[in-house]
């Protein structure tokens, strides 16, 4: 099928663009198809047509600097495998009050070698509780106290002016049960049921739970919601008030590429595809990876490539490594699906390792990862505004001789506290009785001993929770992807129970990590000796010195080295300029290195002291130290 006749729709424009546009149109042409195929194989050809309308619109209305941004981006188009590249997430209000006080605190954000920023979610959702905002009733206004589309615009403008791009979350996955699709759908509006999951009685909703495990187990049970109004059971995987949407219906696929490329003529850089993971959903299936999630993120992938190049999609689908590689694109669809998605294995192997002084996990769990298309990067953190579920996959446990239900167990302990020994500070967050899960709330100060630490005022203990805490982050720089750093992380804020006091929070305890910014710590950062200052300086000179190594570039593998001495991991990189050998001790006690496992010559440099320390004899590792080896320059 030939690509169809644009002039019309473009007419008007500046020629240059016409040409640009059909040219963007010609190279993504047969993506748009083939990725449609995969989900809709009946209605492929004529909803291509109907999506190539909807890119030629919103090209319409993307103003000129964006015009000239996506030209730029053609230029580099891996500018976000850079390892100048450094992501910090918050949530606008907690950061800034309001959009235009995110604009104030920009500097704060450049000082630390931020490029990326990603806002959680501020475009309007219903009134409380809402999730976080993740129960969105108009994509296309923003929260009533942090302002208005406009401000919204112009942060991005600041930003971008700044070097910073800016990432949306797109809740894709459900709606707010207020939102006016939802509204019209309890109506009886037939267009708008056909937009949700709606049964007039248990009968199908119980075969599908038959095999769906449950998210929130805990505040929302079950995955349907009986509907008063509409006489119906609704789809709802999180909250009650989270209606799921039906991506089986070609409609929802137009309404949010409209959206994505609205968005994006907005200045929005990224966008957060959040929950991704659930969209699709299939009888006798955890309706969770199906593979049209794939298919329908790379069709509308492509409506933007056409329509404004610049945005690119980062897959938030905390699943495991045999379901995470199509999220990037695997086989045909390699580097066609998102450009990023979020390494939570890693993320959940930095947390077991410290608890368990033992990195050979890690290495078989990160091991098993295929490698990722080259065009696409990881999301590497440690901490987010979300708890931490404990994803170690049995087989992985029992390869190193674990079992994995009470390596799990195990992990809930440490870091709720429970275990021997354990200086974690964390809450139990969703304790599901069934399966015995228990996911972990708690800021990464309070999970890495730095809250404990400060109670007993024991200075020792201090020193090896900062040191701590700044390994973890080291290994988050360092792992390879784009590093995403958590708000408060870089001043180790602790926990804040103040969110027992918000009656819409108070059984949410993920919000015990989620505190207002506050800028008199912030400002401590200057004060030597200050805990803020020695966390701020260690993690800022980390991001510095990795800014300038090329071996850290997202689009190198990270080898993984055997785990000779299983308490200390060591990353060989390799990328055409530059090996690089990282070096890390997650015990609280020195330890050595055969020196034939750091695969570079005693001339190497430990590029974040500077330092050679590398002889003939065995590397001597301090506790919780990071070397990251490279060539001198
Ligand atoms: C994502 C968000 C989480 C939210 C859920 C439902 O997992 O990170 O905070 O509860 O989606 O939207």
């Amino acid at each position: 099928m030939s690509t169809p006749d644009v002039a019309p729709l473009l007419e008007g424009e500046p020629v240059h663009d016409q040409v640009v546009f059909e040219t963007r149109l010609k190279r993504y042409w047969p993506d748009l198809l083939s990725a449609l195929g995969g989900a809709y194989p009946d209605q492929a050809p004529e909803m291509a047509r109907r999506l190539v309308v909807i890119a030629a619109e919103n090209f319409r209305q993307r103003p000129a600097d964006l015009r000239l941004l996506d030209l730029r981006r053609h230029a580099d188009p891996q500018w976000f495998s850079r390892p100048q590249m450094v992501g910090y997430a918050t949530y606008a209000d907690l950061f800034g009050g309001t959009l235009a006080g995110v604009g104030e605190k920009v500097d704060y954000l450049v000082e630390l070698g931020v490029t990326y920023l990603h806002l959680l979610p501020l475009l309007k959702p219903r009134p409380a509780p809402n999730d976080g905002g993740y129960a969105v009733v108009d994509y296309r206004a923003v929260r009533d106290d942090l302002g208005t589309i406009d401000d919204l615009r112009a942060l991005a403008t600041v930003l971008r002016g700044k070097g910073i791009s800016l990432t949306l979350d797109l809740v894709l996955n459900h709606v707010a049960a207020e939102h006016e699709w939802a509204r019209a759908a309890r109506a009886g509006d037939p267009y708008f049921r056909g937009f949700f999951h709606m049964f007039a009685d248990r009968a199908l909703p119980d075969a599908y739970e038959a095999t769906l495990p449950q998210v929130f187990p805990d505040f929302a049970p079950g995955n349907f919601t009986y509907d008063e109004e509409s006489h119906s059971w609704v789809w709802t995987t999180f909250n009650t008030w989270q209606w799921d949407l039906n991506w089986h219906n070609p409609d929802v696929v137009y309404e949010f590429a409209d959206l994505i490329c609205w968005l994006a003529n907005l200045g929005v850089e990224c966008l957060r595809l959040d929950a991704i993971a659930f969209l699709f959903k299939r009888m006798g299936t955890n309706c969770q990876n199906q593979p049209e999630v794939h298919a329908i993120t790379q069709a509308l992938r492509t409506v933007a490539r056409i329509a404004a190049p610049a945005l690119i999609f980062k897959a938030e689908a905390i699943v495991g490594p045999a379901d995470l590689a199509p999220y990037l694109g695997v086989g045909k669809h390699a580097g066609k699906v998102s450009d990023m998605a979020y390494q939570n294995s890693l993320m959940v192997q930095i947390w077991s390792a410290l608890a368990a002084k033992d990195t050979r996990l890690f290495c078989a769990a990160l091991n098993r990862f295929p490698a990722k298309p080259p065009t696409t990067v990881w999301d590497t953190y440690l901490r987010c505004h979300d708890d931490i579920g404990w994803a170690i996959d049995d087989g992985d446990a029992a390869s190193v001789g674990l079992n994995g239900f009470e390596h799990r167990h195990f992990l809930a302990d440490y870091y709720a506290g429970l275990y021997p020994m354990s200086d974690a500070r964390g809450l139990v967050f969703q304790e599901n009785l069934e399966t015995g899960d228990r996911r972990i709330s708690g800021s990464a100060a309070s999970l890495l001993g730095i809250e404990a630490a400060l109670a007993s005022g024991d200075a020792d203990h201090l020193d090896l929770a900062i040191q701590r805490l700044l390994l973890a982050h080291h290994i988050v720089l360092g792992f390879g992807g784009l590093p995403l750093l958590w708000m408060g992380d870089e001043l180790a804020l602790r926990n804040d129970y103040h969110f027992l006091d918000v009656p819409d929070h108070a059984d949410d305890n993920r919000w015990v990590h989620r505190p207002r910014m506050p800028w008199e710590a912030a400002a401590r950062r200057h004060e030597p000796d200050s805990l803020e200052h020695r966390v701020w300086h260690g993690l800022r000179h980390a991001i510095a010195v990795r800014a300038a190594l090329p071996a850290l570039d997202a689009a190198v593998e990270t080898e993984i080295a055997d785990p000779v001495n299983p308490a200390v991991l060591v990353f060989v990189r390799r990328a055409p300029t530059q090996t690089m050998v990282e070096v890390y001790n997650v015990t609280d006690a020195p330890q050595s290195l055969p020196r034939w496992v750091v695969p570079v010559g005693n001339w190497a440099v430990d590029a974040l002291t500077e330092q050679t320390p590398l002889t003939d004899g065995p590397l001597l590792v301090a506790p919780y130290q990071t070397f990251w080896f490279v060539q001198p320059v």
